[in-house]
């Protein structure tokens, strides 16, 4: 490929910008911003409970559905190495935020405290969210206060999973994304 020494009217002449670059470069960082922002629908609870799924439970007490953030918590085994939790929307959806409280089952004071995002439409090849370098998000501190992490940058898929990596008592948890229908970031007014 050659490349043009020659400064051609665009928005990728650094010296030379030019008005209407610069009312566009405005408006698309506006409109994006705007279309995020209202992108803030509780998306687990849109989702009937056999799209739930996990890849154990402790026992009977503690499957995947119970995940929600308006229910009791899931737990998976106690010796499972890695566990997750899955949401399948059924369909690409993108997602800003995820949102975790603690179980709320019984008196058992337990809550996981960082977790791991992992993404696919697939189901067998999965990204995994990074916050610059690090992998592991930052989750709760008791076992009621819910806690939202926003993602570095929207997520657009079909799958999401939870990895809990650290934990008070046990890996126990509830859990909602927030988001809403299609590719908010292609979306325009
Ligand atoms: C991402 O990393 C920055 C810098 O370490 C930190 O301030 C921020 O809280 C992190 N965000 C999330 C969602 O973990
Ligand atoms: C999933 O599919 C949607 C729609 O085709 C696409 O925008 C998105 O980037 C895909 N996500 C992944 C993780 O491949």
């Amino acid at each position: 490929m050659k490349h043009k020494a020659q400064a051609t009217p665009g928005c990728a002449i650094i010296p030379v910008i030019h008005h209407q670059c610069i009312i566009v470069l405005i408006l698309a960082g506006w409109l994006a911003t705007d279309e995020v922002l209202g992108c803030n629908e509780y998306m687990v609870d849109t989702v009937t409970d056999d799209k739930l799924t996990a890849s154990s439970i402790y026992n009977l007490n503690y499957p995947a559905a119970k995940a929600r953030l308006s229910s009791t918590g899931w737990s998976p085994d106690k010796d499972e190495h890695d566990p997750w939790i899955q949401v399948d929307f059924g369909r690409p959806l993108t997602m800003v935020a995820v949102v975790t409280k603690g179980l709320n089952f019984k008196t058992f004071d337990e809550y996981v405290k960082k977790y791991k995002v992992r993404y696919s439409n697939t189901s067998v090849n999965w990204m995994t969210v990074f916050n610059g370098t690090n992998d592991e998000f930052e989750a709760n501190s008791d076992r009621t206060t819910p806690v939202t992490n926003t993602l570095p940058s929207p997520i657009v898929a079909r799958y999401l999973r939870l990895y809990p990596t650290e934990y008070y008592s046990y890996r126990s948890l509830r859990f909602d994304v927030i988001g809403c229908e299609g590719n908010a970031n292609l979306k325009s007014y």
